[in-house]
């Protein structure tokens, strides 16, 4: 058994990584066996689910929507706010009562929760009946373990809380066939003091730029039209590996692969210097996330984002001035622990003068571990909300604004299947990131198409093909 410590997990060693390859695990014991995966949280999370399901589909299981017809069980879980948190453990309890009849089934939970103490605490105590918890940093374990629950029906524990090496070509069973994310670096070692990531996904090691590009280049020979390289914070890549490498670099390299789109998230304003804002190459799409998280100077500081107010405005204009078309999204946390209102004022404020794209706003939510979780001076959870609907009005008024901008224009859109408000229509992107519901026919799907957008709404956009 392996429990997870938060002490441990926040120590950051020189420890060489190791790139290992992935063991394969050559026995067929899932044969006629179900599984069943529910997946919280983040695009981190959505691609580990990928590859969950390809060494449990390596092993001969197959995938169910159906939760009751499952052999195993598994939830792979989100830590980075509580309401992820109390939806896992209300799952729980719901399985526990058809588990109690089909006492076979195994059931186990992966992902963010799983490094956390409390959690596994909680496991131990009022959860003994489930059947494994598996960390982050083992994900190549999976079949081993679901292996001896199968064996022996005792709790396995499994939690290192030092972050393991990096292990390539683990099974992946990927969700399109049409887009991929494709991992460029795990882990985090910024250590915002309100989250949690660095604790549950360790210090930050890049990929190998050979086995990044490799991988991109068996997806496009494999038909794919785009990849999202992927990390914590992309504009940090190599800095752990190389000492001239970096994002720009294998941004460029990534591009001279032509497959035909790629993307980036999610970039930290701190590590993005002027080379990487401007790619010449035209499959670099124009669509930056860039987390502000706080308008104001002093709430940046508590939260440890190492840059204020205006040096952020600073960037984000050179941003859209330098790159054509290009939208620009962010993440806003609101009652972070003392923030006055005026403190959330400059967060409004910021909002008026950048007019993002979009953006995705948060409660504060404290997390166990977490120098901001003992500040003293928690903002009350009515005002909390209070300025999250404020913020939110506002945040889409914009959004609105920028999606009005591209009424009656030409884009080209990625089809990536059927519209999920109108089967009669298709859905895809534009190169800035836009949702787009397409009057086109379904063999358009896998294809760029030019769109002429008809309707803007906040969220998403009205178009039909033209040709
Ligand atoms: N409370 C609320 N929001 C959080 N985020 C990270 N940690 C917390 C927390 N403790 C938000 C940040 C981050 C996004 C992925 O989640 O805005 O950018
Ligand atoms: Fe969390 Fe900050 Fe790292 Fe993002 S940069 S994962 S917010 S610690």
């Amino acid at each position: 058994m392996k429990l997870p410590s938060l002490l441990e997990a926040k120590k950051r060693t020189t420890k060489k990584v190791e790139y290992l390859d992935y063991n394969n695990n050559p026995s067929l014991f899932g044969l006629n066996k179900k599984y069943y995966l529910k997946t919280y949280g983040c695009q981190m999370n959505e691609h580990d689910s990928e590859n969950i399901k390809g060494i449990l589909e390596s092993v001969g299981f197959n995938n169910t929507d159906v939760m009751e017809d499952a052999d195993v069980i598994i939830l792979n879980t989100c830590a980075i706010r509580e309401n992820a948190h109390n939806k896992v453990f209300g799952l729980l309890g719901r399985i526990k009562h058809f588990r109690e009849s089909n006492p076979n089934i195994i059931v186990g939970l992966m992902g963010c929760m799983s490094q956390e103490e409390v959690v596994v605490e909680e496991i131990l105590k009022n959860y003994k009946w489930m059947d494994f918890v598996l960390g982050t940093h083992n994900i190549d374990d999976l079949a081993n373990v679901v292996k001896k629950c199968m064996d022996n029906k005792k709790l396995q524990i499994e939690v290192y809380s030092k972050e393991g090496d990096i292990v390539e070509g683990i099974p992946v069973k990927r969700d399109s066939n049409i887009t991929a994310w494709v991992n460029i670096m795990l882990g985090c070692d910024k250590f915002c003091t309100y989250c949690i990531v660095p604790y549950a996904r360790g210090k930050q090691r890049s990929r190998t730029k050979e086995s990044i590009i490799n991988e991109v280049e068996e997806l496009k020979e494999k038909g794919y039209k785009e990849v999202t390289l992927l990390g914590q914070n992309v504009n940090a890549y190599g800095k752990d590996l190389y000492d001239d490498y970096d994002l720009a670099n294998l941004l460029e390299d990534v591009a001279k692969t032509n497959i035909e789109r790629i993307r980036f998230v999610t970039s930290h304003p701190w590590d993005f210097t002027d080379d990487k804002i401007i790619s010449k190459y035209k499959n670099v799409m124009p669509y930056i996330h860039l987390p502000v998280q706080s308008g104001s100077d002093r709430i940046l500081k508590l939260m440890g984002r190492r840059y204020t107010k205006e040096e952020y405005i600073t960037l984000y204009n050179k941003i859209r001035e330098n790159v054509p078309n290009v939208s620009i999204t962010t993440d806003i946390i609101v009652g972070f622990p003392t923030e006055t209102e005026e403190d959330f004022k400059e967060t409004l404020d910021l909002v008026c003068t950048c007019k993002f794209d979009g953006a995705f706003t948060f409660i504060y939510s404290p997390r166990e571990g977490t120098p901001a979780s003992i500040m003293k001076e928690q903002v009350d959870e009515n005002i909390k909300s209070k300025r999250l609907k404020e913020l939110n009005t506002l945040v889409n008024k914009y959004s609105n604004e920028s999606n009005k901008k591209l009424l009656g224009t030409i884009q080209k859109c990625l089809v990536l299947g059927v519209s999920e408000k109108d089967d009669t229509k298709v859905m895809g992107y534009t190169e800035n990131m836009k949702l787009v519901n397409i009057d086109a026919s379904k063999d358009t799907i896998g294809k760029i198409i030019n769109v002429e957008i008809t309707n803007a709404k906040s969220f998403s956009l009205d178009g039909k093909l033209v040709k």
